[in-house]
């Protein structure tokens, strides 16, 4: 799938060529210093991160699968007027195609691969499991400890099975039971294999979408006028009065359930495999102080304050983030001339760094940065991004920050919920017709940094 002129040559040797002479083509554009050969400052003193540190890209199921058929999000997806900008249909088809997509991530040089359980595979209808499924998450992670890939799991990223969401989503009060259940046969099947386990991914999202500045809205309506819109639509159409989910419903009620859900979770499969990582991954913007009128504490105190707290009984927290924001009544939009990516955030690669330093202060835990990265058709700007948002993060951890790991976001090309296939996040291009996949630069580069262990 990486291409048809390979002929003669080992993929790994390919993959060699491809990552010098990006690295060099790309630096060259870019002006980086670059060593005379790849290996001879990975020594270097003060470049080098810390040992065993954690490299890789990420995936969701929903995002890259295809086929989730049995999702709240897929039967949103097909609705009249639905707020999807398209349907997912077969995404990347990595359900069937995820040997050679690990296989590809091992060869860039990465040593960890975080993807999620779709939660409507495993448990279709409520109550029944499928072990075929379950199996099928076992290959996977089989295949990254071949490749010696440490799997990072997420049970929960966004998606939800419809039966769940039909009967409230989060809001409803048997959630973390249901949840906790879910938790406990997926880590009794797979527990063995897991590296680091999350319980949810970005459970402050029903929160921060209401402090966002949505790029494009018709001009007077808030994020929460949208999604409540949509929510009073969606369960008309449906014909089910509780339908609730991640994006759509009572913001506050949604997180006590996700709150509960977490914690009942955690301990489930804490129970089965005391000894496994367990944490979250959470949504941070990088959050300054507008000039006049800051709400900066305020936003903290709504966004993050419940889930910091949270993180304190963690392993570790993973920390997800892209841009900043300058926050005064409501995040205010991006500076005049700022440059803006695909999905209308600003270029800010310094986020990295000053999320890190403020997540570990308050909560004292290890950190894993589990998302980063931006949306852009110009890899080059990928590359740029990366490369400040390392220089970034280095200076923490040189500072004692205690960080043990990067994995960006995406990958590859995928399914961005709403705005579809537009926004371009992947490390490694994806041709939906064909399936092929294309490695891109930043995918070469980065994971040249990943295997020199070195910036
Ligand atoms: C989510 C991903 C998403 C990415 C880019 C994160 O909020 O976890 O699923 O694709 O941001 O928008």
């Amino acid at each position: 799938m990486i291409g048809s002129g390979m002929n003669g040559i080992s993929r790994r040797e390919l993959l060699k060529r491809a990552s010098a002479a990006a690295v060099i083509g790309g630096m060259a554009k870019l002006g980086y210093a670059q060593p005379a050969s790849g290996t001879s400052t990975a020594a270097a003193a003060g470049k080098s991160f810390p040992e065993k540190f954690l490299w890789g890209c990420a995936t969701a199921g929903y995002q890259v699968e295809g086929n989730n058929t049995n999702s709240e999000l897929w039967m949103m997806e097909h609705l009249p007027g639905t707020i999807f900008k398209e349907p997912s249909g077969d995404a990347c088809d990595h359900y069937h195609l995820y040997p050679q997509d690990i296989s590809l991530l091992a060869d860039l040089g990465f040593n960890t691969y975080r993807f999620s359980l779709e939660w409507s595979r495993i448990e279709p209808e409520e109550g029944f499991f499928s072990n075929a499924e379950l199996d099928h998450y076992r290959r996977m992670l089989a295949v990254c400890h071949e490749h010696h890939l440490t799997p990072m799991l997420t049970y929960s990223h966004f998606s939800l099975p419809r039966w769940f969401a039909l009967k409230g989503g989060w809001e409803n009060e048997k959630a973390a039971d249901l949840f906790a259940r879910y938790c406990e046969k997926a880590t009794r099947h797979l527990g063995d294999l897991v590296g680091y386990a999350s319980t949810l991914n970005e459970p402050d999202i029903p929160q921060l979408l209401g402090w966002f500045n949505l790029p494009g809205a018709p001009a007077g309506m808030s994020i929460a006028d949208m999604m409540h819109g949509a929510l009073t639509k969606v369960r008309t159409q449906v014909n089910a009065p509780e339908f609730s989910d991640l994006f759509l419903g009572d913001g506050k009620k949604t997180r006590d359930g996700l709150l509960a859900s977490h914690a009942k979770g955690k301990d489930a499969m804490k129970s089965v495999r005391p000894e496994m990582p367990v944490g979250f991954n959470l949504a941070m913007t990088d959050d300054q102080a507008a000039p006049e009128d800051s709400h900066l504490e305020e936003k903290r105190t709504d966004v993050y304050a419940p889930w910091l707290e949270a993180a304190k009984k963690c392993d570790y927290l993973g920390v997800q983030t892209y841009s900043r924001s300058i926050v005064s009544a409501k995040d205010l939009p991006a500076p005049k001339g700022a440059e803006l990516t695909q999905n209308g955030m600003e270029f800010y690669p310094e986020c990295v760094e000053h999320v890190v330093r403020y997540a570990a202060k308050q909560t004292g835990v290890p950190i894993i940065v589990t998302e980063n990265g931006i949306a852009t058709e110009d890899d080059t700007r990928r590359v740029e991004y990366v490369q400040r948002a390392l220089t970034g993060l280095k200076s923490a951890i040189d500072d004692g920050v205690d960080v043990r790991g990067y994995i960006a976001w995406s990958l590859m090309d995928n399914f961005e919920w709403m705005s579809g296939y537009t926004p371009k996040f992947g490390m490694v291009a994806v041709d939906l017709k064909t399936q092929k996949r294309t490695i891109k630069p930043s995918a070469a580069i980065l994971g040249n940094i990943a295997r020199r262990n070195t910036l």
